[in-house]
């Protein structure tokens, strides 16, 4: 149904129903990179690529992201009692579109560790949060995880941004550092794949 919002500035009324349009236009908003990973009961270890995180309370420490119905992992988050969430760095753009892609093991070649819940932690991440389930919302064709923040690890480096449809290689300080974080960054320049994160171990996942 097209819905024409008559206070709206545009001089093209838009339908809210238009995905292609929905789309594109949330694309609008910069956001970082993150792998939610989560490892089913006697399962192989699972991961997609998100940009839905957000960080949600301090007391608690929560945080969430949203799991799309459509993805083949959505069983595994769905029914998930802990998972872990590492933001990107700038030099693992290969890792982004692996686990964006639907290869049937992305783990394979991908170096990783087990966090406190259990759950996948990538090295060389900006940062991994590793999370209890806090809630579980349905949202749509998505739901949204709301995780309770257990252990948490910190790396330098720059962030991997994206914006409307394509990847951006940041240029950040030091974000462990103790003196604060002063906006820098270059956008547009081409990211290079991780090739040392592929020479990790073969411990194998979907
Ligand atoms: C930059 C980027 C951000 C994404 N963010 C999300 C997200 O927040 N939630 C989600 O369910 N899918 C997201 N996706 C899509 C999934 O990564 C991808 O479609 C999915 O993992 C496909 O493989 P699967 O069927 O094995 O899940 C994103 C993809 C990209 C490239």
């Amino acid at each position: 149904m097209t819905r024409a919002y008559p206070s709206c500035p545009s001089p093209h009324p838009v339908s809210a129903a238009d995905p292609d349009l929905f789309r594109a236009a949330a694309g609008s908003f910069l956001t970082g990179v993150a792998i939610a990973t989560v490892i089913p009961p006697g399962g192989q270890p699972c991961g997609i690529t998100v940009n839905s995180f957000t960080a949600v309370s301090l007391d608690p420490p929560l945080v969430l992201f949203c799991v799309g119905r459509s993805s083949r992992r959505f069983d595994a988050f769905d029914q998930a009692r802990s998972f872990a969430v590492n933001i990107l760095s700038s030099s693992q753009h290969r890792h982004a579109a692996v686990f964006a892609s639907q290869a049937q093991d992305k783990f394979a070649g991908i170096e990783w560790t087990s966090g406190p819940t259990g759950s996948p932690l990538l090295p060389k991440s900006l940062a991994s949060f590793d999370c209890v389930l806090h809630e579980k919302i349905e949202a749509g064709d998505h739901i949204v995880l709301i995780g309770r923040v257990l252990d948490l690890r910190r790396t330098p480096g720059a962030p991997l941004g994206y914006f409307r449809g394509g990847y951006i290689d940041c240029v950040a300080p030091d974000m462990v550092s103790e003196e604060p974080m002063r906006a820098s960054r270059k956008a547009g320049s081409p990211a290079q794949p991780d090739v040392a994160g592929e020479a990790g171990s073969a411990r194998s996942g979907c």
